[in-house]
């Protein structure tokens, strides 16, 4: 029996991921307006619309220009305006200038996003990809899913620099008060040889690879995240206006910002109360403090008695914990209080989803690191100096993007992602 060829079959999951995130985008976008997704309160946050097409830029630059037949661009000219920062794909404009582009409006981005979204779809459901572009379309859903914790970490900062403060959704259902969590114990480790990064299977940015080994200390880890609540101690104790407890750097930030308190913090009639994208409301003691800087970090632990884990630290505690937590999919927005059924059996809880843990560890490449070739090796290796690793994904980040090798880094002045605190100590502290 002679048997016909089979067809190469294309992968159904993959499109069904594509359709997914490209809807999980849209639906955080929903609840603005065309003028909220224009604002972009500071340089370092961009609009919501720049966001929407920036994503959409990615898969028609990387994806169907070089890989789809006959693909046509939808406006040429976008080439050069949503691209962020890839100076091999050309010039681009200036990142604090990009809440000045009216022109396209929001409704030209969305045909965009459906003229990419059509050609893209018939891409994934045209037969099977080579491996090197089903990987570049992976890694752009990846980087969709960075920009969608963008989209709320940005239009929360814009929403609160407007008079008024607007919400951006309306307040999450009410969750029992607790005034109390679970009181902080210290996980120990022993030293010795950790296996760290990714291990090949699965996605990965090529900042987790090569997976190697490392020679991790004796140290011991909080049991979970510091609380508003202890934050708030270091405050009353005139934390912001000792300079002993704070890098020089640190210092001067306070100094010249005039920080006194994390962002998103305000004091009224002796109260303090915190904005959330649910809207104002007082400081609940018991949740995890969130949007505070490396430096904010680095002092509370000094005062505290503690450090800051390195990375590697934290990778030997967290790879041995599911990787569960509060995600963006619990719709809450916002750092949840430790429960007493949160806390993972034999580990510390709290390790993934809440906030973004700063680390003692400079953003650099592992051992044997190479930047993927091409453009898209501008992805990550180029930010590899003056910034700092955070681990374990926040409340804003989707949980399918997370997993324990994963390396986010920020400069050690940033407050607008939601970046709060887990203390370790030396073994014997
Ligand atoms: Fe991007």
């Amino acid at each position: 029996v002679i048997r016909e060829p089979v067809a190469p079959a294309a992968d159904p999951a993959l499109r069904d991921r594509y359709v997914a995130v490209r809807a999980q985008t849209a639906a955080l976008a929903a609840p603005l307006s065309a003028e909220d997704c224009q604002i972009q309160s500071m340089p370092d946050a961009s609009p919501t619309k720049w966001h929407l097409a920036h994503t959409t830029w990615f898969f028609e630059t990387f994806v169907l220009s070089p890989h789809l037949p006959g693909y046509r661009d939808f406006e040429p000219r976008f080439r050069a305006l949503f691209n962020s920062y890839y100076n091999s794909v050309g010039e681009q404009p200036l990142r604090a200038a990009r809440g000045l582009v009216s022109r396209p409006g929001l409704d030209v981005v969305y045909a965009y996003r459906r003229h990419v979204d059509g050609a893209m779809t018939a891409l994934l459901e045209g037969g099977r990809l080579a491996a090197g572009v089903a990987r570049v379309v992976e890694l752009g859903l990846q980087h969709e899913q960075q920009h969608q914790e963008l989209i709320l970490t940005d239009i929360k900062h814009a929403l609160w620099a407007q008079p008024g403060r607007p919400q951006y959704a309306a307040p999450a259902p009410p969750r029992p008060p607790r005034d109390a969590v679970p009181r902080l114990a210290w996980q120990a480790y022993e030293a010795g040889i950790v296996a760290i990064g990714h291990d090949g299977a699965g996605f990965a940015f090529d900042n987790e690879l090569p997976h190697h080994q490392a020679l991790v200390p004796a140290a011991a880890l909080a049991s979970r995240l510091v609380t508003c609540g202890e934050y708030l101690d270091f405050v009353r104790d005139g934390g912001y206006e000792r300079p002993a407890l704070w890098l020089a750097a640190g210092w001067e930030a306070v100094r010249a910002a005039g920080w006194h308190a994390p962002l998103y913090w305000r004091r009224q009639d002796g109260e303090w109360f915190i904005t959330t994208l649910h809207g104002d409301r007082a400081l609940a003691p018991a949740e995890p403090v969130c949007h505070v800087s490396f430096y904010e970090a680095d002092a509370y632990a000094r005062w505290a008695g503690a450090r800051l884990p390195t990375e590697f630290e934290w990778e030997r505690a967290a790879r041995d914990v599911a990787g569960d937590g509060n995600f963006l999919e619990s719709g809450a927005l916002h750092p949840r209080p430790l429960t007493g059924r949160d806390g993972p059996a034999g580990g510390p809880a709290q390790l993934f989803g809440d906030v973004w843990e700063w680390t003692a560890s400079p953003y650099t490449g592992y051992p044997g690191y190479r930047p993927q070739a091409g453009a898209l090796g501008e992805y990550n290796g180029k930010f590899m100096s003056d910034q700092w690793v955070l681990r374990g994904g926040s409340c804003a980040t989707p949980r399918a993007h997370m997993r324990a090798t994963y390396r986010n880094f920020f400069p050690a002045a940033t407050r607008w992602q939601f970046s709060g605190v887990r203390l370790a100590r030396d073994a014997g502290a």
